[in-house]
């Protein structure tokens, strides 16, 4: 079996989700439940006896201890973070506690149980560690695209604590032989995504006939990957990936914000006829520190594992905007009196610009 930490969250539900469909082996489900976390995602999974859910956080090292001991896990696979910009730019000390000393609690956690196991099952023991592109800082219009030889220079309290994280995973690695992968993702977009991003909050904003804030000029860019490919590729790097390797994940498609919403926007009209979202488009100010440009060189995944992409930036964006139309009943049940206040809290105070 293997254990997963932050699997009520966005990639982790999904992750597991799609686990089950394409193959029966057990899984353990640690999730602290944030505001983040939703076991409504996990829904389909209610009576599934190869699911096991566990309420509980990372850094708590007698409950992971306990967990490793009774499970015997093949694998780790560790989703768990705080994982908004915004907010970490408003209070970056969950940030820390989660991502660095969380992860670090976690890795050792899991070297001191895996350090006593037969020799066999120490050698196909893997910990593979989600993280993400924003470690690698910012790029110009003109900038090769991010490799895993990219050094190292993140620019938000989000992107410090999970390229500490990295940091401290390698470093399990070279000292004490943890066999480790680490996966660098662009950013995710499609079903289950809490409505604080980019793609589900313009959703969400569209349907409601509500302003579609957009940072400073909209020229900012990032690399959208469908969330199914991205667990395509983590299973693939699960399976296949050379401990102690990293690799870049991606999905060939970078984008302005302003051309992310306006395709949205066309894709809302298409199925909801009348509704022109377009004219909701409000710039606002910038995101203090905002990455101009992040674009990811996926060429190593493919080229060694064999991994990439099934989906086009417009058809997984019309899986995705399909799925928050049918699922308003999931929207609703996250849109509770703690969301309503960071929106008001967050965009009350960004100026139309
Ligand atoms: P998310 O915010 O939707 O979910 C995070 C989950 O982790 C939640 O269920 C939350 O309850 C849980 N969690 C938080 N702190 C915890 C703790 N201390 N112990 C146990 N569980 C805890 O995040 P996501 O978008 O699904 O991201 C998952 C991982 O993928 C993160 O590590 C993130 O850095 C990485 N990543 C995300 C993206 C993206 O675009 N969303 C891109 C690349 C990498
Ligand atoms: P986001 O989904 O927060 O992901 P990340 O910051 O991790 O890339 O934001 C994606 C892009 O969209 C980023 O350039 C910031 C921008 N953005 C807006 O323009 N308006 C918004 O309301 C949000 C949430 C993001």
């Amino acid at each position: 079996m293997i254990l997963v930490t932050g699997g009520a969250g966005f990639i982790g539900a999904n992750f597991i989700l799609d686990w089950f469909a394409v193959n029966d082996e057990p899984l353990v489900n640690v999730d602290k439940l944030t505001y983040a976390g939703n076991l409504r995602s996990l829904a389909p999974l209610a009576k599934d006896t190869r699911h096991r859910f566990v309420r509980g956080d990372i850094a708590d090292a007698a409950l992971i201890g306990e967990l490793l001991t009774r499970h015997r896990p093949r694998a780790v696979v560790n989703f768990a973070a705080e994982t908004h910009v915004d907010r970490s730019i408003r209070g970056p000390a969950a940030f820390i506690e989660t991502n660095v000393t969380g992860t670090f609690s976690l890795l050792d956690s899991v070297r001191e149980w895996w350090s006593a196991l037969p020799d066999a099952e120490r050698a196909a023991f893997r910990f593979l560690h989600v993280s993400t592109d924003e470690v690698y800082g910012s790029l110009a219009a003109t900038d090769p695209a991010f490799s895993e030889s990219t050094p190292y220079a993140p620019n938000s309290p989000y992107a410090a604590s999970k390229a500490a994280s990295d940091h401290l995973v390698r470093a399990y690695h070279h000292t004490y032989g943890l066999p480790t992968l680490t996966t660098n993702c662009s950013n995710n977009y499609g079903p289950l995504q809490f409505p604080e991003k980019l793609i589900p909050l313009m959703i969400v904003n569209a349907l409601a006939g509500k302003p579609l804030p957009v940072y400073g000029d909209g020229r900012n860019v990032r690399d959208w990957l469908y969330v199914r490919d991205h667990c395509s590729a983590i299973r693939t790097v699960l399976a296949h990936g050379a401990p102690g390797a990293t690799y870049n994940v991606g999905g060939n498609a970078e984008m302005a914000n302003l051309d992310v919403v306006r395709t949205l926007c066309r894709l809302v009209g298409e199925r909801r006829p009348g509704l022109d979202c377009e004219r909701q488009i409000t710039f606002v100010s910038d995101r203090p520190g905002h990455d101009r440009r992040y674009a990811i060189d996926a060429s190593k995944i493919r080229r060694e594992l064999g991994w990439s992409p099934s989906e086009t930036f417009e058809s997984g964006m019309r899986s995705t905007v399909d799925w928050y139309l049918a699922n308003d009943a999931w929207l609703a049940s996250v849109q509770n009196a703690e969301y309503r206040q960071w929106v008001d809290l967050h965009y009350a105070e960004r100026a139309e610009a």
